[in-house]
């Protein structure tokens, strides 16, 4: 198998906040990231497949092809957007980037042909901060 990845980004604002507690609750546990006002990140999005060169183009999939279906289905829905109230598949999941990840693999994975698979999907958040999903589920 090989490996491709490909890169994007989107601008998106968030707020962690868990409404089942009290706004000290979720002080102590979230802290800044809790704010009634939200914050924004930078965040990249390196998207993974894996599959078989094709013999007559050489690729496994085509990387434009692969950015523009990333875009369509993906960065459309959460570039410069609250991730919280704007976004379809977040409602009602606390805004984390692993509640992000799972849900940017669930709604990528249909849009993907089948002779492509994806493999991973990391999430860079701060330059300090990422997390990387490979589909696996939970029970
Ligand atoms: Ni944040």
């Amino acid at each position: 198998m090989v490996y491709l990845t490909r890169i994007e980004h989107f601008n998106a604002a968030h707020r962690l906040y868990n409404p089942d507690w009290t706004p000290e609750q979720n002080d102590e546990v979230f802290g800044k990231c809790a704010n009634t006002n939200w914050h924004g990140h930078n965040f990249e999005l390196f998207v993974t497949v894996k599959g078989i060169p094709d013999p007559a183009t050489g690729f496994i999939f085509d990387a434009k092809k692969l950015s523009v279906i990333v875009k369509e289905r993906i960065i459309e829905k959460l570039d410069h957007r609250n991730l919280n109230l704007d976004v379809d598949f977040m409602q009602g999941k606390l805004c984390s980037i692993e509640n992000l990840v799972i849900g940017i693999w669930n709604e990528l994975v249909p849009a993907l042909p089948s002779r492509v698979q994806l493999h991973c999907l990391k999430l860079v958040e701060t330059p300090k901060i990422y997390v990387e999903y490979y589909g696996d589920k939970f029970p």
